[in-house]
């Protein structure tokens, strides 16, 4: 399908979606949130996506945030309404069952930092810059920066950044904890085709189950995130995949799990 403000490309089964306004430094206007709703539901329902990675097009931006021009003109009612429907895409993406990385090549504030947030991992140019600069603007953030910050970088220093509006450069955000990785600009995609073979060469239901175990194990508490676990891992015991992989150690030879 063709969007105007979104790029597929499937790269053996690696699909990169690239938010593509680079006038507006890629930020997230209506439009662009439903292009990218839609694409994230293709993609959970294609089979020739095995993984998915978003980035930005140019030079300059991942996605500069949700587009102020749409933000400016928002009534009380709306604007929890516009929240909602980011947060619901944003967490669509997250709990998206093929792992999702994003490729931040540049700016990634405000809904642009939320939309690497949801991603499971973050791989960063070192030009990359993220923050959630909302309260420079009088808001805070609404596609849930105020809730994957904190757990991504810890109380402390989410607050410290939310409060301060203050840009974070990809270096830091390595330390923090905020990125997993950082490179040079130009190796960015080579970087993040390179982590997306080492995870699909593992069992894919078992990087399904540990995302889900994760996501949805984080919120309850403690007891129940392991039996949670635990139930996952009864379910992937059943499986041929776990059969695979134990074997082929056994055997001495590497595992198959898509034949
Ligand atoms: N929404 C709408 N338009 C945006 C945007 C956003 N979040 N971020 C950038 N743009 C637009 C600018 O308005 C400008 O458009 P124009 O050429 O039609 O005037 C264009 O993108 C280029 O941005 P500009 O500000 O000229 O680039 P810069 O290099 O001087 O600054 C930033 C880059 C990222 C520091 C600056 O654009 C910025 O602060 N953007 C807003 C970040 C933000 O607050 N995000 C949270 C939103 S809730």
């Amino acid at each position: 399908m063709a969007y105007e403000n979104l790029l597929t490309e499937n790269r053996d089964g690696l699909l990169w979606l690239t938010v593509n306004r680079p006038d507006k430094l890629n930020a997230l206007n209506r439009q662009t949130m439903a292009e990218l709703d839609a694409a994230v539901g293709a993609a959970a329902g294609d089979p020739s996506v095995l993984a998915v990675a978003v980035t930005g097009a140019g030079e300059k931006a991942f996605v500069a945030g949700a587009d102020i021009g749409e933000l400016k003109s928002l009534g009380a009612v709306q604007a929890k309404e516009f929240a909602l429907r980011g947060q619901a895409i944003f967490a669509r993406i997250e709990r998206m069952s093929k792992p999702v990385v994003a490729a931040v090549n540049g700016f990634a504030l405000g809904g642009g930092c939320e939309l690497a947030m949801a991603c499971h991992l973050r791989i960063a140019s070192l030009k990359a810059v993220f923050g959630q600069p909302e309260v420079k603007l009088g808001l805070i953030p609404g596609y849930a920066g105020t809730q994957r910050l904190p757990r991504l970088v810890g109380r402390g220093r989410a607050l410290e950044i939310l409060l301060t509006g203050r840009n974070v450069g990809a270096e830091e955000a390595e330390r923090i904890g905020l990125v997993s990785a950082t490179c040079e600009p130009a190796q960015l995609r080579e970087k993040v085709e390179a982590v997306v073979t080492t995870i699909l060469a593992n069992g894919p239901l078992a990087v399904s189950h540990c995302i889900e175990a994760v996501n949805h194990g984080l919120d309850l508490p403690f007891d129940d995130g392991c039996l949670l676990e635990a139930t996952l891992f009864g379910v992937g015991a059943a499986s041929p995949e776990m059969a695979e992989g134990t074997s082929a150690f056994l055997d001495k030879r590497k595992p198959n799990f898509r034949l």
